[in-house]
């Protein structure tokens, strides 16, 4: 049985003080519970901030949003794993469509990165989507696949079965427009029959979320979709209260 994962990307969204009233405000409104993993990625300068405001509530980790894949060196503006590791960080972010779209990061950087993550002791969780025209091409699979297949090049099968995989349609980023729970399921098979092929039936154990305009009232069935094990929200996970709503759904 796979625990559901509720993972708040911020985006460049609350710095250090923000992350502080945030954290404090939502672990007032919720309760730890050993039923489900709660994940919260802040900007990379706010990590310190969040680790400290967590004080004692191991049942909530944070994620970095991007790192790159040296340790350390002459790499202005980058965040090493092992120094997003050192500030409080457990998980990364790898590819998202943001970091894929806007910083022209392509599926061999990922695959560094996922690399990186593992060696620099974070746990990746991979993101794949299509673009609205990826998807009227009829191409999402391909696409998903692709990017999946790219991305967990450099690992071997051990470390792909303790990963995180999201599925985020580039349509349904910051649009409103969420895919069906139907849609999301059946891109959520064609990533877990994949899987499959590179770790056999471990594959059913590894978490599978989506992400792309999700919210409170769309969140419910969602996680009711076969094969969705968790949901990865951008700016409905911005505010304490309806993220702490979200995270018991
Ligand atoms: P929204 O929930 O704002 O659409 O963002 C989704 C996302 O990109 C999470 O990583």
């Amino acid at each position: 049985m796979r625990a559901p994962v509720f993972a708040a990307n911020w985006k460049m969204n609350h710095g250090p003080r923000a992350t502080r009233s945030y954290l404090e405000h939502f672990l007032s409104r919720y309760s730890a519970r050993d039923d489900r993993t709660v994940i919260i990625c802040p900007p990379a300068v706010s990590l310190e901030a969040a680790r400290a405001a967590l004080a004692a509530r191991s049942d909530v980790l944070l994620g970095v949003q991007n790192i790159f894949w040296e340790e350390k060196g002459a790499f202005t503006g980058e965040t090493s794993p092992v120094m997003a590791h050192e500030a409080g960080a457990s998980v990364t972010l790898v590819g998202h469509s943001e970091r894929r779209q806007l910083f022209g990061e392509t599926d061999e950087m990922t695959a560094r990165k996922c690399d990186a993550a593992w060696r620099g002791g974070l746990t990746p969780m991979l993101c794949v989507g299509e673009s609205q025209d990826e998807r009227d091409r009829d191409e999402t699979r391909a696409v998903v696949l692709r990017q999946l297949r790219a991305g967990i090049g450099r690992l071997d099968a051990s470390q792909v079965r303790r990963m995180m995989f999201a599925y985020e349609p580039v349509w349904a980023i910051g649009t409103g427009r969420t895919a069906t729970p139907e849609n999301a399921s059946e891109v959520h098979g064609w990533i877990r029959a994949a899987l499959a092929d590179e770790v056999g039936e471990q594959a059913r154990e590894i978490p599978l979320l989506y992400g792309g305009s999700v919210n409170a009232e769309t969140a419910p069935r969602l996680m009711a979709a076969p094969n969705v094990d968790g949901l990865l929200v951008g700016g409905a996970s911005l505010d304490a209260e309806r993220w702490a709503h979200m995270a018991c759904t």
